[in-house]
């Protein structure tokens, strides 16, 4: 059967996606909201959130995933993996693996979404980046997630922008956005995460930016706060 979905939010298991799916079923906008997880658990989102299983990783599941629905408003993919690992202490299979899920997980839910994407009524591809893809703040930054998760992050925003290239005459809406410092399972791994926003803070900082969100911002890289980061 083919589902029509107004926001597939990919990796909802926990930490900001799972608040993104819960706050945009709270706000019952309309339409079905979709919260894709590697273990597909029913206990974490509200009754009434459609779960779907998808690792980024495995074409197939992605694929599979996809292929169950017909039209998509609003992609956001905000699955990825990060640690503060260093650039010289990562081998190259590390460095693989942040480009594996972080990068090329990406592009293949985007490309494996875009026939459904291409149906919706916004298409709407937002990705999850962060300030540690900056090459500009990154130069000469003594902390935060640096190395391989920086250099993935600088590339999710390169894929961000030629997918504004290449979709914006369709009238596509990319965009790129750093969703603060937030206490999750990757944010406690500075400092412990005092100081962090909370999820829900986050979700809602970041969903406030997309209620209002216009084609004419696509191709931009935003702070949560709505204010642009230099690349
Ligand atoms: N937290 C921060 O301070 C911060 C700052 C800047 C940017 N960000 C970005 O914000 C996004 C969300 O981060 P977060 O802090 O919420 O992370 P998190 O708490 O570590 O959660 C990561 C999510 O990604 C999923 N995931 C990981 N690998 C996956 C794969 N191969 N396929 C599908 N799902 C996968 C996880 O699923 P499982 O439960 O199955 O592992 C989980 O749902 C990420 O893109 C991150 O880079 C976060």
């Amino acid at each position: 059967m083919s589902h029509t979905a107004s926001h597939v939010v990919i990796g909802a298991s926990r930490g900001i996606g799972n608040d993104l799916a819960k706050q945009l079923f709270e706000q019952n906008a309309g339409g079905t909201i979709v919260g894709t997880m590697r273990k597909a658990d029913e206990s974490v989102l509200p009754k009434g959130v459609q779960i779907e299983s998808l690792d980024m990783t495995k074409q197939s599941s992605v694929d599979s995933c996809a292929a169950k629905f017909g039209a998509i408003d609003t992609l956001i993919v905000n699955a990825a993996m990060g640690s503060p690992d260093t650039m010289l202490g990562s081998d190259a299979s590390l460095l693989s693996s942040y480009l594996e899920t972080n990068v090329v997980g990406t592009h293949r839910a985007v490309l494996a979404f875009l026939p459904a994407l291409r149906k919706g009524k916004k298409k709407q591809i937002i990705l999850l980046s962060s300030t540690s893809g900056s090459c500009d703040l990154q130069r000469n930054e003594p902390s935060g997630f640096q190395g391989p998760y920086s250099v993935s992050k600088t590339a999710t925003n390169s894929l961000g922008i030629q997918y504004h290239n290449e979709l914006k005459d369709e009238g596509f809406t990319v965009l790129l956005i750093h969703p603060g410092w937030v206490a999750t399972d990757m944010g406690k791994q500075i400092n412990d995460g005092r100081g962090a926003k909370t999820t829900q803070q986050s979700a809602s900082d970041i969903l406030k930016i997309l209620s209002n969100l216009k084609p004419e911002q696509s191709g931009s890289y935003l702070r949560e706060t709505g204010e642009p980061l230099n690349w």
